[in-house]
């Protein structure tokens, strides 16, 4: 099967905390804008670090990622992986989000290594999406990331 989609995940910072407000702007604006370009995803968000997964046609990824990392929002942006893919992982989301200082969430940014395998990127953004999918994120705990 064709691979035709590429998938990124990669983390970085911000300067200071994003206000509430400023970061459903920041969402709202997302999911807009990748609704229209088949960008799907996920972003978690700890009021210091970003980890951010972008799947879609491939050049919309690419560019919507150089307008990302010259974002004045966040800095020291960190590419974990890249890979092409044949099927959305994040689907049903335009771009899901995870307060990841909840739980054993919080441990996440520490432990991700900075680069990681496609297999392993997979299993982490299919960690994300089980995590994104419970509805009351307790399964958090039950969470084993890598
Ligand atoms: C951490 C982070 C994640 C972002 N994710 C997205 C995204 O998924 N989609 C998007 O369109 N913009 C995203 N942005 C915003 C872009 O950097 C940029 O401001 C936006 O795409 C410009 O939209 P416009 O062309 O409609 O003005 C993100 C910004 C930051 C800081």
């Amino acid at each position: 099967m064709t691979k035709s989609l590429l998938r990124i995940l990669y983390s970085s910072k911000t300067h200071q905390r994003l206000s509430e407000i400023d970061l459903t702007k920041l969402l709202q604006q997302s999911r807009q804008n990748n609704w229209q370009i088949q960008i799907h995803g996920i972003l978690c968000y700890n009021h210091s670090d970003f980890i951010q997964v972008l799947e879609g046609p491939e050049t919309a990824v690419i560019k919507l990622y150089q307008k990302i990392l010259d974002d004045d929002r966040h800095y020291d942006c960190k590419l974990i992986n890249i890979c092409l893919s044949n099927k959305y992982i994040f689907n049903d989301w335009s771009m899901g989000y995870i307060d990841i200082s909840q739980g054993n969430m919080r441990r996440l940014r520490q432990e991700l290594p900075e680069k990681l395998s496609s297999d392993n990127a997979d299993k982490f953004a299919f960690q994300l999406k089980h995590y994104l999918n419970s509805p009351s994120q307790k399964n958090a705990d039950q969470t084993l990331f890598i």
